[in-house]
């Protein structure tokens, strides 16, 4: 035999990947690689807007370290031949219990922005949640996605403005309303004050170098139309046709004075469901439930706002003790793998959501970046269903988590 026969009867070489973003997903294996790549690809100031969060960041890095903390309990030789990860939200079916948040901006990971992730959400059988801060318009998310689309509002001074928007979403076949409820005012983002950042990013020289130093992204950003608040474009409210710091647009543009009235206000210009997006107390949980809203979503705002809130994760189980059967409960913050997600429903929510997850996915690998987180959790469901000894995803519930070392 030849060296290289005797060679190839032992080495055998990997098919060489031509394909660049094949290439570099090959080498992420979790949402923390993803992120790590994206940081690279991305100029630091758009990164930072992305994964910071306010003041210490201490609620930020809180969201995760609840689901770190608590562990499984695991059962054995409960004869699972398949697991079932379907569950219903609103009265209709999900893949698994998970819904996309709502990101304002997303163009500035990706150029396809808010089309890319509605396209993968709907392959994933998820819905997606448009931001009312999108960079891409309601009607041109609908005209790229036929899946399941939810419509997120902030309550801006202009209430006729906000009725506009639901109307075209409902036109758009939108099924539900996701009102945000902690941004009375803006959370101070010390990264995006450091760096002076606005939306559409600003070129200065500190971004230029940045600029420079990311070309593909440079290059992506000057071939495309701008980017712009597609929502509201040409309206006197900005549509970031100028660039604008964020902190003061929101200040000066939505309502603080917000209050539980405004939620009957909705429900007369709305008549679908209606999710409140921000809770994070049991009281206030209580509160929407006798508000008679669908769902609400435990939030805070991924640690963007008020830092020192509770983790998202900590909130499900008192929050379920009190409110589950009224009213369904998403936990959202801090999911970076499927196995966050089965806790938090195991803890006793119907369903989790995730932002940061899919566009570190988005700013790492475009729209096939969001595939693949999206397998990526589907997967994680799957087998920690499988290994928790558990079918169905109705079957998951407190005996399999140990919340008491929390
Ligand atoms: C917008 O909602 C943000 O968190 O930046």
């Amino acid at each position: 035999m030849s060296i290289a026969e005797t060679l190839r009867s032992v080495i055998r070489f990997r098919r060489v990947e031509t394909d660049l973003v094949e290439r570099r997903l090959a080498r992420a294996a979790s949402v923390a690689d993803l992120r790590r790549i994206a940081r690279r690809r991305l100029p630091r100031g758009v990164f930072d807007y992305i994964d910071g969060a306010a003041e210490d960041e201490r609620t930020l890095a809180s969201n995760e370290a609840a689901f770190a903390r608590t562990s499984f309990r695991p059962r054995v030789l409960r004869g699972i031949e398949k697991v079932d990860t379907s569950t219903t939200l609103l009265g209709r079916p999900l893949a698994y219990p998970l819904v996309l948040a709502p990101t304002g901006f997303t163009r500035i990971a990706d150029p396809q922005g808010e089309l890319a992730v509605a396209r993968a959400a709907a392959r994933a059988e998820l819905p997606y949640t448009l931001s009312t801060l999108s960079t891409r318009s309601i009607e041109e998310v609908r005209a790229a996605s036929d899946g399941r689309l939810w419509f997120q509002v902030y309550a801006w001074r202009d209430r006729g403005l906000v009725r506009e928007m639901i109307e075209r979403a409902a036109s758009a076949r939108f099924e539900a309303l996701v009102l945000t409820v902690d941004t009375a005012v803006f959370g101070r983002r010390e990264r995006d004050v450091r760096r002076g950042f606005s939306l559409p990013p600003m070129i200065g020289p500190g971004t230029l170098v940045d600029g420079a130093l990311h070309p593909a992204w440079t290059w992506n950003l000057v071939r495309n139309e701008p980017i712009r608040f597609a929502n509201v474009l040409g309206r006197d409210v900005g549509d970031g046709a100028s660039p604008v710091n964020l902190s003061d647009y929101i200040n000066s543009q939505f309502d603080p004075s917000l209050s539980w009235a405004d939620v009957d206000w909705l429900r007369s210009v709305w008549n679908g469901p209606i999710v409140v997006k921000g809770i994070q107390t049991v009281d206030d949980a209580i509160l929407a439930a006798d508000a008679g809203v669908d769902a609400i979503a435990l939030s805070n705002h991924g640690g963007r706002q008020l830092d020192g809130a509770p983790a998202a994760f900590s909130l499900v189980a008192p929050v379920a003790d009190a409110v589950a059967g009224r009213i369904e409960i998403i936990c959202d913050g801090g999911v970076r793998r499927g196995s966050d997600i089965v806790k938090a429903v195991a803890a006793g929510a119907n369903a989790c959501m995730a932002g940061r997850a899919y566009l570190y996915a988005l700013g790492a690998a475009g729209e096939r970046g969001v595939d693949r987180v999206l397998g990526w959790f589907r997967a994680d469901v799957t087998r920690t269903m499988a290994l928790l000894g558990v079918a169905s995803s109705d079957a998951l519930d407190r005996s399999l988590l140990d919340l008491e070392r929390r």
